[in-house]
């Protein structure tokens, strides 16, 4: 697909944001002509003539819009502290996929003093973190099931997103430390919002209609 001045591309994270990312656009009118959840395709053309969606891994949200392929994005926070920002804006909150980001450990455990044993898929995030509390860590790279990591004796703690907790307590964890409030953004390539700032406006603001709209009739 070839990019152009005239139209807007917006990449959405598939998974479990998306369920809750459509309303929201549809509530914005757009939607898209085609059912994502069932479509083979990456690019889905909308009911607006010159907007189109990507549907792509949560974790390539932001290298789309940084890149400025695509103009505007929806991406969790935590994907977007991970990933850092340069290039892009946070838009609006659109206050959906709430969750925390936390340290978590095997229950009543006391951590061990000195390096502590830390698996993650956020490890930019917990080297940040640790470091602004000056604490030595080893920090071991995973890309899912973290909760495993403790029980198994590869790590003393985790840091991963806590919701309910229940997939802590179903594994014998329990939270330890917060890091962040965790929501998904809306939000921009620095291009875009140079280059076609009077198309995303209108977006953004039907866009902030529908999450104030929600957040009263929750
Ligand atoms: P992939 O399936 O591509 O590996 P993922 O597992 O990171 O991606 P999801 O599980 O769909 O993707 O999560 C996407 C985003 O939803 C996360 O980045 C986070 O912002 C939010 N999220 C993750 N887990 C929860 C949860 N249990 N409750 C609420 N929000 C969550
Ligand atoms: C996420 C996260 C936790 C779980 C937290 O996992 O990584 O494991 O949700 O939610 P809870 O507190 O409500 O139990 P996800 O389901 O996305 O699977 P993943 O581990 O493969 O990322």
């Amino acid at each position: 697909m070839q990019q152009s001045a005239q139209s807007i591309t917006i990449a959405l994270s598939k998974g479990r944001i998306l369920k809750e990312t459509l309303p929201l656009f549809a509530a914005a009118g757009i939607e898209p002509l085609e059912d994502v959840y069932t479509s083979r395709k990456l690019i889905f053309e909308t009911t607006q003539p010159n907007v189109h969606f990507i549907v792509i891994r949560a974790v390539d949200v932001p290298t789309y819009v940084e890149y400025g392929v695509a103009d505007l994005g929806v991406s969790g926070k935590d994907v977007l502290m991970e990933h850092g920002a340069e290039e892009m804006y946070e838009l609006l909150d659109l206050n959906i996929a709430r969750c925390k980001l936390m340290t978590a450990k095997i229950k009543d455990q006391v951590l061990p003093q000195g390096r502590l044993k830390v698996a993650t898929k956020y490890i930019n995030v917990a080297k940040k973190y640790f470091a602004a509390q000056g604490r030595q860590v080893e920090l071991i790279k995973l890309y899912g099931g973290m909760e495993l990591a403790p029980i198994m004796h590869l790590a003393d703690a985790i840091v991963d997103i806590v919701d309910t907790g229940n997939t802590l307590t179903a594994n014998g964890l329990e939270q330890d430390e917060f890091i962040a409030d965790i929501s998904s953004r809306l939000i921009a390539s620095r291009l875009a919002l140079k280059m076609k700032d009077e198309k995303i406006q209108p977006i953004v603001e039907m866009l902030s209609a529908a999450v104030e709209k929600k957040a009263k009739s929750a």
